[in-house]
């Protein structure tokens, strides 16, 4: 088959983990005779510093034309100053809406060479594979109004959460559907004591819940859940949420599999077109040093072969690869404990390619 993938290695770490991804689409092309074609486009702070835009038209429009997007990370120090006008991630939201991935896809597995790597006593972690389906395009972080001003002489900020039911029911439904290829169980995690618009978002689940009946559903607030994860990780199979409690939960369930650096992501649409990324950010502590894991970003094109491609085959060969590489002992720096050599992004990349 032939396929335009769309590159956007942005800030930090991202250009060193996405080139590995690429070595490794390569090769999968080469195998299988398919070819990709790779664009290369700005976007994140590097897009800022050349033309003053985060996504530049340029960016979006090769975006839009492309069967997938694959992303490194936008964001870094440099521009992070609360009262810069113009932010990395806002370029990174504006291409979530714009590409209509209302459906944020982040696995949380345990790879069992890794079992020792989690903080998580190992047979609280042993069985733990759940599936975060996290709403992308609405929510407190698109609510408008949103803005700084004064209020009684006092500096003030303020955002919106809001949720109407097409959003809601959308990205449960999605939530849902996996589930049937599942392990048959739906989560929704919301803060219906308190918030509105989580009221709303409850009452159109249990609309949603009633039309899979064969799917068992449950009702969690955040902070439980934020609980849960830790002390009972292995009772959740699907679990949907709104945009912001899908941000923050996914990154403690990163850590149940040991490392940030091990998790991909898939944001879907209505269409095939996804935008592809590793959950971690742009990790300007590491940067340049060649040392990041490329693994998340090696596993999301795993997941973008998947879904925007209809590759399982080649999809579930990534996955294998990958696990290879693990079970053989081969660790990045993040993932090496007292004693274990560590090797670097590269080493990392081409070990996958290897085992392809
Ligand atoms: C993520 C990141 C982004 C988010 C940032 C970089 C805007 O944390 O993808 O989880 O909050 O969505
Ligand atoms: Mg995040």
């Amino acid at each position: 088959m032939e396929a335009k993938i769309t590159l956007l290695p942005g800030d930090g770490i991202g250009p060193e983990v996405v080139n590995e991804a690429v070595k490794v689409l390569t090769a999968v092309a080469a195998q299988h005779t398919h070819t990709f074609t790779f664009t290369e486009k700005m976007a994140g702070g590097i897009a800022i510093d050349e033309t003053g835009d985060p996504l530049p038209e340029d960016t979006l429009g090769a975006c839009l034309e492309s069967d997938a997007v694959l992303l490194g990370a936008v964001g870094g120090p440099k521009w992070s100053d609360p009262k810069a006008a113009v932010r990395p991630e806002q370029g990174l939201l504006k291409l979530r809406k714009s590409l209509g991935v209302f459906a944020n896809i982040r696995p949380v597995k345990v790879f069992a060479a890794l079992a020792d790597a989690s903080p998580l006593r190992p047979e609280r972690v042993q069985n733990v594979d759940i599936v975060f389906v996290r709403e992308l395009t609405g929510g407190i972080y698109f609510g408008q109004p949103q803005g700084r001003e004064m209020v009684d002489g006092l500096r003030s900020g303020h955002d919106t959460m809001r949720y109407n039911e097409m959003e809601i029911k959308r990205v449960v439904n999605v939530a849902f559907k996996l589930a049937q290829g599942r392990r048959g169980k739906v989560t929704s995690v919301d803060k219906a004591n308190v918030l509105a618009s989580s009221r709303v978002w409850r009452e159109v689940a249990h609309e949603v819940a009633a039309e899979y009946p064969d799917i068992e559903y449950e009702d969690v607030l955040v902070d439980a859940m934020a609980m849960y994860l830790v002390n009972r990780p292995g009772d959740f199979d699907v679990v949907v949420t709104g945009n912001m409690f899908g941000d923050i939960l996914s990154d403690e369930a990163s850590m149940i599999s040991g490392s940030l650096g091990m998790l991909p992501s898939a944001a879907l649409g209505e269409g095939m077109l996804g935008l592809y990324e590793p959950i971690h950010g742009s990790a300007p502590d590491i940067a340049g040093k060649g040392i990041a894991n490329p693994l998340a970003t090696i596993l999301s094109t795993a997941m973008l072969l998947r879904s925007s491609l209809g590759l399982e085959e080649e999809a579930s060969k990534v996955e294998t690869a990958v696990s290879q590489v693990l079970a053989a002992g081969y660790r990045t720096a993040d993932l090496a404990r007292g004693g274990e050599t560590a090797v670097n992004t590269q080493e990392m990349g081409d070990l996958v390619v290897k085992a392809l």
